[in-house]
Formats: structure tokens, sequence, C-alpha cells
């Protein structure tokens, strides 16, 4: 698990993270939603180590987050961001080799290139492994990037809008891949998600951000919610029980 307690950090003298208090659960689906600004990437880079706090403290299975070595905590966490850039001229089958950089430092053994293939599989890559990324569509490079974070072959898998990008049929591909990541894997997994609905459906967990701050977490049938998704955006949203599932509407 991953805990945060009283966490804060203000940027420009702004309270960007106010007093989070929070435990993400291990080896389940934890959703991060809530509006645009909310905190969240910062919450996540926090808890990445990307980027540092003001006051509070971090956890990473009972172990302060700044005393785990950068090398070890690249082995136990991987993180993909929001936005990611690389300008090299290189083949799918090599950026997702950088996933094993943490193990390898360069040198490909052919356990890595096991692991390589079996991340390249999950995102349907195989196919394509050598394109140059530079003549990728958006959906296609943004699950390079997530095959890349798979073959990290971390406990702890941390994804900011994966979603992004990827049509319905590639969006469900990934939530089931993550699933069974979980469950079969016993992986962790924290997901930033816009869509309240891919939440609703594959989510153990739910934490709802708002102003720098936690306004709900739990077992995501306590907080996908009318009253509380409502509260969160500002905006009347409808819950609905559907086949057994639970969707919510707010187009009205
Ligand atoms: N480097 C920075 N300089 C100034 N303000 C920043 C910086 N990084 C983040 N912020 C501000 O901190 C707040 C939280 O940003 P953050 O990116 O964490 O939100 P978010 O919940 O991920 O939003 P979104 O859903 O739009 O991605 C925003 O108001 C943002 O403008
Ligand atoms: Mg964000």
């Amino acid at each position: 698990m991953i805990q945060s307690e009283h966490l804060s950090k203000q940027i420009q003298r702004k309270e960007i993270l106010t007093d989070v208090t929070t435990t993400i659960p291990k080896g389940k689906l934890t959703a991060f939603v809530g509006p645009n600004g909310a905190g969240k990437s910062t919450f996540l880079a926090t808890i990445s180590r990307l980027t540092d706090y003001d006051s509070g403290e971090i956890y990473l299975e009972e172990e302060m987050i700044q005393r785990v070595k950068p090398k070890q905590l690249a082995k136990r966490l991987a993180f993909l961001k929001q936005s990611n850039h690389i300008a090299l001229h290189i083949t799918i089958e090599e950026l997702v080799g950088f996933g094993r950089y943490p193990y390898t430092r360069g040198r490909l053994t052919k356990e890595d290139q096991r692991i390589i293939d079996w991340a390249m599989e999950k995102m349907t890559l195989t196919a394509i492994k050598q394109r140059s990324i530079h003549t990728l569509s958006g959906g296609q490079l943004q699950r390079v990037y997530i095959a890349m974070i798979l073959a990290q072959d971390t406990d702890y898998i941390l994804l900011d809008e994966p979603l992004n990008n990827l049509d319905m049929k590639h969006a469900n591909q990934l939530m089931h891949v993550l699933k069974e990541l979980v469950e079969v894997d016993q992986k962790t997994i924290i997901i930033v998600l816009h869509d309240i609905n891919f939440a609703a459906s594959f989510a153990d967990y739910v934490i709802a951000m708002k102003e720098g701050k936690i306004m709900a977490e739990g077992e995501t049938s306590k907080v996908i919610t009318s009253t509380c998704l409502s509260d969160l955006y500002d905006l009347p949203v409808t819950v609905h029980e559907l086949e057994g599932q639970l969707i919510c509407t707010y187009f009205k």
C-alpha cells in the first residue's frame, strides 16, 4: 500500500495539495477522479518522487519513500505521466525496451526480451513493433508508452489518464489488462480517469479529489453515487444500475 499523511504542497504560494491523508490499498485497482486542476497529477507525481512537497510524509509499504533508493524505486513503482514526448528516432520495440532499463542498464537478456514481447502483445503492438514511433497515431503511441510501463514489471503501476487518445475498444482492452494484472499478478494499479464510467466499471477503490483535497474515498459503490459525483464536478450526475453495472449520465 501507499500512504500519504498530511501531505501539503504549494507552488508559487498557491496551495496545490492540502493535508492529503489517504491509504491506497495494495493489490487493488484504485481510480483517482475529480475536476481539472484538482491536484490528481501532482499527487501522483509526489508519491512517485517526481516532485517534492512541503510537509507531510509518504510511505511505500511502511517505508518512508524518501528513504527508498531511486534505483530500487524504479523496480517497485512505474509512473506514466499525463503527457509524454520522446524526440528519438526509435522503434516501438526499442521504446518498450526502455522499461527494462532499471534492470539491465541497456543490455537485454532473453528474459528481458520475453517481458518486452509480453508487454507489446498485451497492448496489441506485436504486428507493428518495427515501426518508428514518429509514424504512429496518438492512440498507438499511447499504447506504446503503456507497454513500456508494463515492461518495467513493478508491483505498483501508476497511470495518469492512460485512456487519452484510445478508442472504445482499446480503452476497454487496457482496463481488462489492468484488471487481470491486479487479479492474477497481485499488482497494485493507480489510475487517473476522466471517464467516470470506466472508474465505475473497473475500479475497486475510488479517490475523489477537488481543490487539492480528498473529497471522498472508498469502495467504488460508495463514491460513485449521484450526490458525491454531482458535488465533485458541480454538475448534475445520475448514477443508474444497468446489467449489474453502475452507469453515470450527465448530459441533461
Ligand atoms: N509547475 C506548476 N506551476 C504552477 N502551477 C502548477 C504547476 N503544476 C501544477 N500546477 C497547478 O496545480 C493545480 C493542480 O494541477 P494538477 O495537474 O495536479 O491537476 P489535475 O487534477 O491533474 O488536473 P487535470 O485533470 O486537468 O489533469 C492546477 O491549478 C495547476 O495549474
Ligand atoms: Mg492531471
